[in-house]
């Protein structure tokens, strides 16, 4: 968000903003490692990982959106609904692909996945036609290596 707030306060001829937008930026990219130095103890084997992947995904659908679709229907956000009401779907999608890579992990089974990158939606072994959730057409897929 940052980048595309700099490269806006570039077109705008404000540079000194731009610098400060990727300042925080970049920051924010220090956070981001020092944070995962201190996981690092917490990282367990991938099967572990798999399952503290698929719990969060599912708090993320039965507690965090559902807090943040209601506040932004009280408010009256129409579009902040839209795209939480999304990532409520998507992030229950994200779960059900956790727990199916859980039994395929046995199974030695490869999966190739698409993101949609309107919603984040994420397709197994190839990109629909639509995007389930949003509506996406097929282009909006992203393979992901
Ligand atoms: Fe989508």
């Amino acid at each position: 968000m940052k980048k595309a707030f700099a490269r806006k306060a570039d077109s705008e001829g404000y540079t000194y903003i731009a610098r400060l937008f990727r300042a925080v930026s970049e920051a924010e990219a220090v956070h981001a490692r020092r944070y995962l130095l201190l996981m690092r103890g917490k990282i367990g084997s991938t099967e572990e990982n798999l399952e503290t992947a698929f719990q969060n995904e599912i708090n993320a659908n039965v507690e965090e959106y559902p807090k943040l679709i209601r506040d932004a229907s009280d408010e009256g956000k129409e579009s902040a609904l839209k795209a939480f009401s999304h990532s409520k779907d998507v992030e229950a999608g994200h779960a059900e692909l956790y727990k199916k890579a859980m039994n395929d992990m046995l199974a030695d089974r490869e999966t190739d996945y698409y993101v949609c990158q309107v919603c984040g939606y994420v397709a197994e072994d190839n990109p629909p036609d639509n995007c389930p959730i949003c509506g996406a057409v097929k282009g909006k897929f992203k393979p992901v290596k």
